[in-house]
């Protein structure tokens, strides 16, 4: 049975030491702990089988509730959250879905970012509707007007920050300290920053969600997501939350992503630099009207991003002039590196039309210009540019 450091907090290792090696740095063998493969576990003798199974779903009891494997990413990953508890899913939409069954019931009220990822909204408005639960979006920029939506049937409050799409960027502490107040539960999707960039436990968030097919993993090929709490109570209630409904982490994307762990601080800060590159040379160009990042002084969300984050991640959004969208064809049709593909946050770079103004109660996104979502990915900048400079020219050309 393989080590685990319980509390975590108690650490004094750096984010980047953490990621690398885990709080199983002390164990022998393999550096990185073995796939463990399992449904059936055997026990030699009827205590034990009855010791194990009393407790809860820690331990390796059944491979639906884990094995060493996934719990061994969970621990690490719990620590690089600041301390905790991980519960792994099959996904991030499964980790967000099965978050937010656990926080609710029918009668129940719940306040939604107005820009959180499509599924998450798609989630609330046809799934949780459907059992009673009502749902209301908010403003993620108006701490004010959250704090009027309150009703005496409110039991959570869901963040994702910087927004999906448009990257506004919440003053999370703030709006956790609103919903504690009341003793609403926030969670919060942190994909885009990983806690290398932010820590939303320590900003007052009950419930830390991760895509871990995105920068966790880092390399395009896994599913998997991340749920991490610090109260025991709420751990439980998310671990059983998961195993009613038959959730499980496989143990092969398990290993794929606590590997990708270990270079995760070193990936951040390369799809940084080429982000902040390309940023650079798309306001230049005459064919922008604007980059949606935090990252840019004159953007809204800047100040908070500066005091809350450590640094920014590779994506964001640029909103190009309108006639573009006509010509999207050979905007797209042509590019050698950037691909054009949905998820984020490999090692390549992508490129996506986005279109979230529709579907947007509040604070409309972009509708002025042509929106087009990049991830920076970890290619040679100068290669990106010259992709970029390539398939704005081509679409200028069919502009004429
Ligand atoms: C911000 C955000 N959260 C969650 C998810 C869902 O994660 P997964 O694709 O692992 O289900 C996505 C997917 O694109 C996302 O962009």
């Amino acid at each position: 049975m393989l080590k685990r450091t319980a509390d975590i907090r108690k650490t004094t290792a750096a984010p980047a030491t953490l990621a690398a090696h885990g709080v199983d740095a002390r164990v022998r063998g393999p550096v990185n702990t073995p796939v463990q493969r399992a449904s059936t576990i055997l026990y030699d003798d009827v205590t034990e089988y009855e010791n194990r199974h009393a407790g809860f779903y820690d331990r390796v009891i059944y491979g639906l509730y884990g094995t060493e494997t996934s719990f061994a990413l969970a621990a690490d990953v719990a620590a690089l959250e600041g301390g905790g508890q991980t519960v792994v899913t099959a996904s991030g939409t499964a980790a967000i879905a099965l978050s937010l069954t656990s926080c609710v019931q029918a009668g129940d009220h719940i306040l939604i970012a107005d820009c959180v990822y499509g599924s998450t909204r798609r989630f609330c408005d046809e799934m949780l509707r459907r059992f009673g639960v009502e749902v209301e979006y908010f403003d993620p920029l108006d701490a004010t007007q959250l704090q009027v939506r309150f009703r005496p049937n409110t039991v959570a409050v869901y963040l994702e920050s910087p927004g999906s799409h448009t990257f506004e960027v919440s003053d999370v502490p703030a709006l956790a300290a609103i919903a504690r107040k009341r003793s609403v539960l926030t969670l919060m999707d942190n994909t885009w920053g990983t806690p290398l960039l932010f820590r939303p436990l320590d900003a007052g968030v009950d419930i830390s969600i991760q895509s871990a097919s995105k920068y966790f993993s880092g390399h395009s090929d896994v599913m998997l997501g991340t749920v991490t709490v610090r109260n025991p109570e709420l751990y439980a209630r998310i671990k059983d939350t998961v195993g009613r409904f038959g959730d499980h982490a496989s143990p092969d994307d398990c290993y794929l992503v606590h590997r990708g762990l270990r270079t995760l601080d070193v990936r951040m800060r390369r799809h940084e630099a080429n982000a902040l590159e390309l940023i650079e040379w798309l306001q230049k160009r005459p064919e922008v009207m604007r980059i949606l990042s935090p990252a840019l002084p004159t953007d809204p969300g800047h100040a908070i991003w500066k005091r809350d984050y450590a640094g920014m991640s590779g994506l964001f959004g640029v909103v190009l002039q309108p006639q573009f969208e006509a010509v999207r064809r050979s905007l797209f049709s042509g590019l050698k590196l950037f691909r054009l593909g949905s998820s984020w946050g490999g090692f390549e770079s992508l490129m996506v039309p986005a279109a979230p103004a529709p579907v947007r109660h509040h604070r409309p996104a972009p509708d002025d210009g042509f929106l087009v979502r990049i991830h920076a990915g970890l290619e040679d900048p100068a290669d990106l540019i010259a992709d970029l400079d390539a398939a704005l020219t081509r679409a200028q050309r069919e502009l004429g």
